[in-house]
């Protein structure tokens, strides 16, 4: 969507994943969905570096609705947001965050909310767009395929007519199996600046496989269509919760990064450990995920479905390879080569390790080297090109 918004993928915290649908401030205050735990997010993400690395949007997702008022307006839950979300806007804005809002194109919102019927979409526009919202996240939950035809467009062009710079996450597609012919891909980048393509990350490494596994399977489709603006979105990032080891949240971490994926993460940052805080707060990683060309990597190498190559060209001859090991078993030593991985072979490069910052320098194409990747692991090259080789020229006299 070309409103000038998320030129580079979208990066911040999002409510669902971590905290789903605890509505139960009475047995469990600190946790609950409230505006008094995205306060709390809000001001770790100022004061422990979050912000001051690109994580600014601060997204509430299901369960903040309490009614619609008599003016068919939406209202949050009064007891849980007793302020209004104007308040938590301004609250998010006066920290140089930005705030994201959760709507559903349906009947009820997946958790049973009210949902946005085609009558309330320009309604629930102006309200986020008057309460300084700066995302929507519009959910399919409740809604006929024919709804969602109608109503994702006539959201895009109502909180565009709103004047208001309003980012438009759409999970249209994820409702409609992800794939052409039922889902159009340029429509969604014309109307969208992220999109759910699959289903829903859950808080397991098998998730994650499953998930990067239908994008690699899909990627002719997919890789394409992402760029400055429009993103594909595999949901959330799982670090720092339970369900991941450290070698795994740092295979999630390159793996969405070599994929131009949102950086969402949905964890507790009160209680995150220092391990996985490094692991989100790599700078040379939101470098290289915020690359400012957009291009989506691909897998470019499967071998014995044991080993897979990932690479995304970046801007100025540099690339981004990750090296990523399905072994369940030992450390994989893969030997490899940039010949094998499709590089220029009139260059030298030189390798900086994204996890260790170790340089690996002299490299020509047919250099041979070995990369060794942990279980479920992987290894990450920042590749740069250091100097063209010199051509000998033959003159035959
Ligand atoms: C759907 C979405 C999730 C989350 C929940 C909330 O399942 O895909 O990301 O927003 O609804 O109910």
């Amino acid at each position: 969507l070309e409103n000038g918004l998320l030129r580079t993928p979208p990066m911040g915290w999002l409510a669902w994943e971590r905290f789903r649908c605890n509505i139960d401030c009475d047995e469990d205050p600190k946790n609950c969905i409230s505006e008094q735990l995205f306060m709390e997010m809000a001001d770790l993400m100022a004061q422990d570096g979050w912000r001051d690395l690109g994580y600014v949007y601060l997204n509430i997702d299901d369960c903040w609705i309490g009614e619609r008022d008599d003016r068919g307006r939406l209202v949050p839950d009064s007891k849980r947001f007793p302020h209004g979300i104007t308040f938590l806007a301004d609250y998010a804005h006066s920290l140089g965050l930005k705030l994201g809002i959760y709507a559903d194109m349906g009947n009820l919102t997946c958790m049973g909310f009210p949902g946005t019927t085609l009558d309330k979409v320009e309604l629930d526009a102006q309200t986020f767009a008057e309460w300084k919202v700066d995302m929507l996240k519009l959910d399919g939950c409740f809604s006929t395929r024919e709804e969602r035809a109608e109503g994702y467009p006539k959201m895009s062009a109502a909180l565009n007519a709103t004047g208001r710079s309003i980012a438009f996450s759409c999970s249209w597609p994820a409702y409609e199996g992800g794939l052409p012919p039922e889902v159009n891909y340029t429509l969604l980048a014309n109307i969208c600046n992220l999109w759910r393509n699959y289903d829903d990350i859950q808080d397991s490494w098998r998730s994650v496989l499953f998930i990067l596994d239908w994008f690699v399977k899909h990627q002719d489709i997919l890789q394409p269509v992402a760029g400055p603006g429009h993103w594909n979105d595999p949901d959330m990032l799982l670090i720092g919760n339970f369900g991941l080891s450290y070698e795994q949240a740092r295979a999630q971490m390159a793996l969405w990064t070599v994929l131009a994926a949102p950086l969402f993460m949905s964890t507790d940052l009160r209680t995150i450990s220092p391990q996985n805080v490094n692991i989100l707060q790599n700078p040379l990683m939101i470098k290289i995920n915020q690359d400012p060309l957009g291009i989506q990597g691909r897998m470019i190498l499967k071998e014995k479905s044991l080993i897979q190559v990932f690479k995304r060209p970046l801007s100025g001859d540099t690339n981004v390879v990750v090296f990523f090991s399905r072994r369940t078993d030992m450390p994989f030593r893969y030997h490899s080569s940039l010949a094998k991985l499709n590089f220029s072979s009139s260059r030298i490069y030189e390798a900086q390790d994204v996890f260790s910052g170790e340089i690996i320098s002299g490299l020509r194409d047919d250099t041979s080297f070995t990369v060794v990747i942990n279980p479920s692991g992987v290894v990450m090259w920042y590749l740069y090109p250091i100097q063209k080789m010199q051509k000998t020229v033959q003159k035959s006299h």
